[in-house]
């Protein structure tokens, strides 16, 4: 695991962007796995701009979300349909119908779960995938105690994770209880890892990622038996890991 570290947010942003972007300019047919949350917001910002500037296309790029809210269609703005739509996809030359985000609203859940693996595998699997980490060690929604074993499945979401998410709804009963998320065998069949971090609230999470061990209590550390993985990570995200960077 390679680490990155960055002295703020808008650098950890800047690092990613210009990661992505170099791989869309030499591979214009990647395939990247995206996450939402606030944690990218920065970093796709920086690709629209570069895109209005630079002309940077995503004509030919594919791109897998991590996951959706179980009981909220694309339309609702809490969706994460809708945050990516808004946040990057509406300001970008790519192709509606090349960026996938499994529906939380389908009928058969469960059959939308293997569909999404079924598309993923049809794309040839993810070329670069970026992750956020939740406070609890998730990455998509996998939570403390998910199988390293899951692919796309249907997830009941943590309290922690209920709580931290609340700030984008009105009140926290309207926080969806359930999601579908990648699995974490899905994860780690990327060619490539990117996991950004900024600030206090994910040092300690960051500190386990980087100290010893690989456990299904805390999903992230499956990471360090990927063979391409690299951690952006600002000060204050660090500032709990011991290692040296
Ligand atoms: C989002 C996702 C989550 C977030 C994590 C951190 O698609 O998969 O794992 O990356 O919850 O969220 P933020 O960035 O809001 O701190």
């Amino acid at each position: 695991m390679e680490i990155i570290k960055v002295n703020n947010y808008e650098e950890m942003s800047k690092t990613a962007a210009e990661y992505i972007i170099r791989k869309v300019r030499q591979f214009p047919e990647a395939t990247f796995g995206l996450a939402t949350g606030s944690t990218p917001v920065g970093t796709y910002k920086r690709l629209i701009e570069d895109h209005r500037e630079n002309g940077t296309s995503y004509k030919k790029v594919a791109t897998f979300n991590l996951d959706e809210y179980i009981g909220l269609s694309g339309e609702n703005p809490q969706s994460y349909r809708y945050f990516m739509d808004s946040q990057l996809f509406n300001h970008l030359d790519i192709r509606k119908e090349n960026t996938f985000v499994p529906s939380g609203s389908a009928e058969d859940l469960a059959g939308e779960c293997r569909n999404y693996e079924s598309k993923l595998k049809n794309h040839g699997g993810i070329d670069l995938q970026i992750l956020g980490i939740g406070n609890n060690g998730h990455i998509g929604f996998n939570e403390p105690g998910t199988s390293f074993l899951s692919k796309t499945h249907i997830v009941d979401l943590a309290d922690s994770t209920i709580k931290a998410n609340a700030r984008f709804f009105n009140t926290i009963e309207e926080v969806p209880t359930q999601a579908i998320t990648m699995g974490i065998a899905t994860i780690m069949q990327s060619r490539e890892i990117l996991l950004l971090a900024s600030g206090e609230a994910k040092a300690d999470a960051i500190g386990q990622l980087l100290g010893n061990g690989v456990n299904e209590q805390f999903p992230a550390s499956v990471l360090r038996n990927h063979p391409n993985v690299k951690v952006i990570a600002d000060k204050a995200a660090l500032s709990a890991s011991k290692v040296r960077v």
